[in-house]
């Protein structure tokens, strides 16, 4: 694939585990766990092809509030794995990763492996995996919004992009959901403004790094005019 009609950042929403796992009969964490799997080899893949951003859609706000504890404690495992484990492989290939979301109500285990996880990213990398936890636009948008309102100068949009969770990243050319679900669901809704959407019915788990690629290819064929002609 060209590096010209390659996505520099890609966002992705991984739904639709629970209704994989269903299918098979087992619970709700097989198809979560699964849904890792699927998530390493997409990331292996994107930074293989030379895309710099891929940003996980891994626990919204709303997960938090409304799901079932049990379920929570399983993502919260998940994430114990991946943090303590995995990450060690994407470090190694030279590669960070970055958390972005509120913290403050996760476990405080998770905060721990969460912060650890960045700070012993290496530097300059040119791949980062990017966790959305317990992130929600609306809330980060607020948040932004009180940051910047004991400052007379006005804002304009990088002064608030930079009190965004976001900080520091490029917005997301393309966005990406599985699971059938034709929305965003709170998902990075500022910093998609110009993004390309791309919704697959292929429920995570199966979203393999051939529909990562199937994916790119209709990215590259899009004509992106940031409504100019
Ligand atoms: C939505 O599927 C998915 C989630 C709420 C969690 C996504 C998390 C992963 C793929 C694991 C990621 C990796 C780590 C390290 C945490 P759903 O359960 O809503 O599926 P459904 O719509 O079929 O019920």
């Amino acid at each position: 694939m060209e590096k010209s009609t390659l996505p520099r950042h890609v966002g992705l929403i991984m739904d639709g585990n629970g209704r994989w796992a269903k299918k098979r009969l087992r619970p709700r964490s097989f198809g979560h766990s699964a849904g890792m799997n699927a998530m390493i080899e997409v990331a292996k893949r994107a930074k293989e092809l030379g895309i710099e951003y891929l940003t996980v859609y891994a626990l919204s706000t709303e997960n938090l509030i409304n799901r079932p504890k049990d379920e929570l404690e399983e993502l919260f495992n998940l994430l114990r794995k991946y943090f303590s484990k995995h990450v060690k492989q994407l470090y190694k290939a030279g590669a960070r990763v970055r958390v972005i979301g509120d913290r403050t109500p996760l476990p405080e285990d998770v905060k721990k492996l969460l912060d650890d996880g960045e700070k012993n990213s290496p530097d300059g990398a040119a791949f980062t995996l990017v966790f959305a936890i317990n992130y929600g636009s609306r809330s980060e948008i607020l948040n932004a919004v009180n940051l910047l309102r004991g400052s007379d100068d006005k804002a304009d949009e990088a002064a608030f992009a930079s009190k965004l969770y976001t900080d520091g990243l490029p917005d997301p050319d393309l966005i990406i959901r599985t699971g059938g679900e034709v929305r965003l669901s709170n998902f990075l809704l500022w910093q998609a403004a110009y993004a390309e959407l791309y919704f697959t019915p292929v429920l995570f788990p199966d979203f393999t790094p051939a529909e990562f690629d199937k994916a790119l290819e209709e990215y590259a064929k899009r004509n992106r005019r940031y409504g100019g002609l």
